[in-house]
């Protein structure tokens, strides 16, 4: 994705559809910087681990971190790293999210998933590496001097990926738990949200934010996490591979419960428009320093892709 569009439109969401692709564009090269690269037999880890993590994702997780980084006055270098962190985690979900014994995908961001250019092994090997590539670099003293921040981090990522997070929602995705729609939420903010609050969760650990303001970006995480997952699902239901770079129509086919299946496209576009306000309502106390986090709901909520 080219930084700077100059076909972008003018206007709010011409300059955030700029500062998401700029949060991209950062993040690969980043990333390219600090994942491994190997010489020996094991290259082929590190060359699939390069293959999911580099490749086109949307990097929104990281756009959401570099956003609030900045509303903190929290400096870019910490948070990118929180943010390689991040899409270190998103790639090795996604990688495990779509083996043969999870959702059985064979692409994803528009390319074979990892077990099809590689193997299985390598795939769940890749996933591995990731994970644990991400607390590496959350540790490393060059994401913050003081050492109680770098293990703050660590244990917000950790509770965020994990079996309370969205270890724990996979979980329950798999075992096609047909709850009521309380259950579905729970699951969705589980498997998704959590990683989504976790890209507000970082910066304000590296910015020392205040309890109150930690509540209201957490609110603001929480329903905009839950409305990505909807979105998500809505695209499954009606979107088109070729934009979305993955397969369409497999959780109705697979028998997962979300709020499209349980409840059908227009009733889950309903609970979405009325999440929409719910959402900005929890960035009241920002003011205009929230100008782009508020803007970034209808981004998420119109995406296409
Ligand atoms: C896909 O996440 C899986 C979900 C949690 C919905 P994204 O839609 O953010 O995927 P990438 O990272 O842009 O590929
Ligand atoms: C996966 O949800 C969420 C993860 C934690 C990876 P989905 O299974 O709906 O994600 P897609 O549609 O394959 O991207
Ligand atoms: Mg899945
Ligand atoms: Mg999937
Ligand atoms: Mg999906």
């Amino acid at each position: 994705m080219p930084a700077n569009d100059p076909g972008e439109p003018p206007g709010p969401v011409g300059s955030l559809a700029q500062r998401v692709a700029q949060a991209a564009d950062l993040v690969t090269v980043a990333l390219d910087e600090l994942l491994p690269r190997a010489d020996g037999p094991e290259s082929q880890l590190t060359e699939a681990m390069r293959y999911a993590a580099l490749g086109p994702g949307k990097r929104l997780r990281t756009f959401f971190a570099l956003e609030t980084g900045k509303m903190f006055d929290v400096p870019e270098r910490s948070v990118l790293r929180a943010a390689c962190a991040l899409e270190c985690i998103q790639a090795y979900s996604l990688i495990h999210d779509d083996l043969p014994c999870m959702d059985d995908d064979d692409m994803r961001r528009g390319r074979p998933t990892v077990h099809k250019a590689y193997d299985e092994a390598t795939a769940v090997l890749a996933g591995d590496a990731l994970q644990t590539a991400a607390f590496e670099i959350l540790a490393h003293p060059d994401t913050h001097s003081d050492g109680a921040i770098r293990a703050e981090l660590v244990m917000k990522l950790a509770q965020a990926a994990g079996a309370r997070g969205m270890a724990g929602g996979q979980m329950i995705d798999i075992l096609g738990v047909r709850d009521d729609l309380g259950g579905v939420a729970r699951m969705q903010r589980l498997k998704t949200g959590a990683l989504i609050a976790c890209a507000f969760e970082l910066p304000l650990v590296l910015a020392r934010a205040k309890d109150s303001e930690r509540h209201a970006m957490l609110g603001f995480a929480q329903d905009l996490g839950l409305a990505y997952q909807i979105v998500d699902d809505l695209l499954d239901a009606e979107g088109d591979a070729a934009s979305l770079g993955k397969a369409v129509g497999k959780d109705a086919a697979k028998g997962k419960a979300n709020f499209v299946t349980l409840l059908g496209v227009e009733a889950a576009r309903e609970r979405l428009s009325l999440l929409s306000g719910q959402t900005k309502a929890h960035l009241e106390p920002f003011g205009e320093a929230a100008e782009f986090l508020r803007a970034s709901v209808d981004f998420v909520l119109e995406r296409r892709n």
